[in-house]
């Protein structure tokens, strides 16, 4: 396992840290997960910039780019032209009509961005919103947290949840003693590409196991315990994508000692607060468990899928610090990593966040909201899994209904996958992993059929 994940640097200044990764190997083009393989080369950046023939293109060496295995599903998807076609593949919210949803309390919020004419459409600070920034701090760690209040947080805005996770892999690349970060096996296809252009050193430790479909605990703990002292873990905070598999609350608890024991910094990913279980405290639960020892921590938070706000990108890094002055330090080392990056973050979503999250009715309505799409998602799970059943589809299905979050883990096959697209119009990432949020009470039958038929046929 700890499979390392080094990028081919294509060129460094002696004098200068001018990092120009190749990420060449490690991509699985289809899956949605980060990926062992390293046979399947996949080039990102051409071979030989050559100066160019008279007449033709400077660029003429530029090789085709793989599309992004996630988003590259979409596209295929946009270009079928089946009535019955459906996209499980993109993790976005779709209504029972298979319809983007914009939340109500977004569209009131924006009404009063938009009433209020002495808005002004400025430069915001290098970090950002200040109100989003300490609501998002008490949106993650809770609002009585000692850290907050003894001023031992940083936030700063960043793009969703990417950017905050490029952002924090940067500065810790940076000023951290320890290159490694650990991310979990398989995790969300971004994160190695993300931590491996920062300048970390990308390895990985076990986390699911097939044979249960559930958590590999076990594994987990081995790996981590002969991480080197000090080395960065990636915790999904919930949700895990793709697996949808989360430790409970004892198994955090041992592994949260384990970590503590080691020096191992925790690096939050969240980017599902109060999607997994509908409510934004249990959703939390993990990082808080972390922040109430007093150690320090960094958490990436995104509102793209809990608020809808998707292509807004808004998102925040929290850096917990054992001491306030720390935490300052860091965090004006922190604006020199943003700004020659993207000198300062878009205004418009990070004010509809902040409305939200000070007013104590939009913010209830808010959580009415979100806790609806969370039982909207754990329903299709149970009408999945009771459509399989009816079929009397081979298999144990239940970990659909015990797989938590936007996706489920399927368990289908390569082979499987590419049938289920051929003959039924289903898109979904090679690896089998499907987005619930994607599914109707309509479109159940249909999905459940093409299991059914693939499993049957390839078993
Ligand atoms: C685990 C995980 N982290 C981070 C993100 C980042 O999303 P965004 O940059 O859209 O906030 C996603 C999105 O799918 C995700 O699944």
């Amino acid at each position: 396992m700890n499979t390392n994940f080094q990028a081919q640097h294509l060129f460094n200044s002696s004098s200068t840290d001018r990092r120009l990764g190749v990420l060449a190997k490690h991509i699985d083009p289809t899956s949605s997960m980060a990926n062992t393989d390293h046979s399947s080369s996949t080039a990102i950046i051409s071979a030989s910039p050559t100066s160019h023939p008279a007449g033709g293109s400077v660029f003429s060496h530029v090789v085709q780019a793989p599309e992004d295995p996630i988003l590259g599903v979409t596209v295929a998807y946009n270009k079928d032209p089946s009535p019955v076609k459906l996209n499980l593949g993109v993790g976005a919210y779709r209504t029972e009509e298979g319809k983007p949803l914009v939340l109500n309390v977004v569209r009131h919020a924006e009404q009063q961005l938009v009433n209020d004419r002495s808005r002004v459409k400025e430069y915001l600070p290098i970090v950002g919103l200040a109100d989003f920034n300490k609501l998002s701090a008490k949106l993650i760690l809770g609002a009585d947290s000692p850290a907050i209040r003894e001023n031992r947080v940083t936030t700063v805005q960043c793009l969703s949840g990417t950017g905050s996770l490029r952002v924090g892999g940067e500065f810790l690349a940076r000023h951290y003693h320890e290159r490694s970060i650990y991310i979990p096996l398989p995790t969300w296809g971004n994160h190695p590409k993300v931590f491996t252009l920062a300048g970390l050193s990308v390895k990985t430790y076990r986390y699911y196991d097939p044979k249960t479909r559930g958590l590999d605990f076990q594994g987990l703990l081995e790996d981590l315990g002969s991480a080197p002292s000090g080395a960065v873990v990636l915790l999904h905070a919930c949700a895990h994508n793709p697996t949808g598999v989360d430790p409970t609350p004892q198994q955090w608890e041992q592994i949260r000692q384990l970590m503590r024991s080691k020096a191992l910094l925790p690096f939050f990913d969240s980017a599902y607060q109060g999607f997994a279980s509908g409510s934004l405290d249990t959703d939390a639960q993990s990082v808080r468990m972390f922040v109430a020892d007093g150690g320090e921590c960094l958490v990436a938070q995104s509102y793209a899928k809990n608020m809808g706000l998707y292509g807004e990108r808004v998102g925040a890094l929290s850096i917990v610090c054992r001491a306030a002055d720390v935490a300052s330090r860091v965090e004006s080392q922190l604006k020199l990593v943003i700004r020659p990056m993207y000198s300062n973050p878009p205004i418009h979503g990070a004010s509809i966040v902040a409305t939200i999250l000070k007013d104590r009715n939009l913010f209830h309505e808010w959580t009415i909201e979100l806790k609806a799409m969370a039982e909207r998602i754990i329903s299709m799970r149970k009408q999945l899994f009771d459509a399989l059943r009816t079929r009397g589809t081979p298999g144990d299905w239940s970990h659909i209904i015990k797989q938590i979050g936007m996706f489920t883990f399927t368990g289908l096959n390569k082979e499987q996958v590419a049938f289920m697209t051929k003959e039924y119009h289903i898109y979904m990432t090679s690896d089998g992993r499907i987005s619930m949020a994607g599914l109707s009470s309509r479109t159940v039958p249909h999905l459940a059929d093409a299991i059914h038929a693939a499993v049957t046929r390839f078993s």
